[in-house]
């Protein structure tokens, strides 16, 4: 049974990439980020699709663009259509373009998860009071336990956050997963994996301490499928989980 709980894993560790960071990493408002969905969905899905890979070599949730790179740039796609003639002009308001960029920026929350963005300041004050800060590190505050939340918002859409908080077990990304090396000296560590290079491993243990690990001296590395990650799910009400999503949407680095 404890066993069970544990896959052998370093392969899918090693090839984890981050994304690549956007030139302008603005905070967007819940309002926006629902208007550009609203407008995105009567618009733009047509051809680029419900997760925004309907065009070739373009994903717009996961900002893998071939024309533009800023959001002057996406703005002047939408308003001026493509040079290509592939993507027609749109005549909208400010407003609206606003919108549909924050949208694209959110990395496109269309999992289907029903749950209502609430209010990003509201958000704070709940991640402050909830105990986060034990576990999590935003700006440089709070602790190593788990993640560092800090472009959390860049990169992760709105409702696989909303999933960590109600049903981690389901969101945890393989980066984030409990690690256990044994040595083959015998010792064993546990703790979070923190980063990887050719030879070294660097882990936080469960004291908070970055342990550097030898890989020449590693006998196995198994990772573990269950969570040190509480669901919210109850102790939080609707509302309070909207908000708590909103804020950490707006942490982009
Ligand atoms: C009629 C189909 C069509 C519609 C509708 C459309 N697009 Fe496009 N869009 C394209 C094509 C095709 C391209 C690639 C450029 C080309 O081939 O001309 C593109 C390119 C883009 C790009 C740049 C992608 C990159 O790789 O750099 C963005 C951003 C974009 N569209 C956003 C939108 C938004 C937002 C809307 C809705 C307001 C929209 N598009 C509506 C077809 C469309
Ligand atoms: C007891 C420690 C602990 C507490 C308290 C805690 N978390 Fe976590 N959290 C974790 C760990 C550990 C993970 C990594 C997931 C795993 O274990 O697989 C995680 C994962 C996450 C993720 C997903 C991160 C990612 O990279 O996708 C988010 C978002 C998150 N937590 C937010 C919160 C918020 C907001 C709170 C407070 C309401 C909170 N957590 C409280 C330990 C904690």
């Amino acid at each position: 049974m404890a066993r069970s709980g544990w896959l052998l894993g370093p392969a899918l560790l090693l090839c984890l990439g981050l994304p690549v960071r956007a030139q302008e990493d603005h905070a967007y408002t819940a309002e926006q980020i629902q208007g550009g969905y609203r407008l995105y969905a009567s618009q733009c899905q047509l051809c680029h699709g419900l997760n925004g890979d309907g065009v070739a070599g373009t994903s717009l949730s996961r900002q893998q663009f071939r024309f533009v790179t800023t959001d002057a740039d996406i703005r002047r796609m939408v308003t001026n259509g493509s040079t290509g003639g592939g993507m027609p002009p749109f005549s909208l308001k400010d407003e609206e373009v606003d919108g549909l960029i924050a949208f694209i920026r959110s990395g496109m929350d269309r999992t289907g998860i029903s749950f209502r963005l609430g209010d990003a300041a509201r958000g704070k004050i709940v991640y402050d009071r909830s105990g986060c800060a034990a576990c999590h590190r935003i700006a440089g505050q709070g602790a190593r336990i788990g993640p560092n939340l800090t472009d959390i918002g860049f990169l992760r859409r709105p409702g696989q956050i909303f999933t960590s908080l109600t049903e981690p077990i389901k969101a945890t990304m393989p980066i984030n997963r409990p690690v256990m090396i044994v040595l083959k000296n015998g010792r064993t560590i546990k703790g979070r994996r923190y980063d990887e290079d050719t030879f070294f491993v660097r882990l936080i243990d469960s004291d908070e301490r970055l342990v550097s690990v030898s890989k020449g001296d590693i006998r196995s590395y198994q990772v573990r499928m269950d969570t040190d990650m509480p669901s919210f799910r109850g102790r939080l009400s609707d509302g309070e989980l909207g908000d708590l999503v909103a804020y950490l949407t707006t942490l982009k680095g």
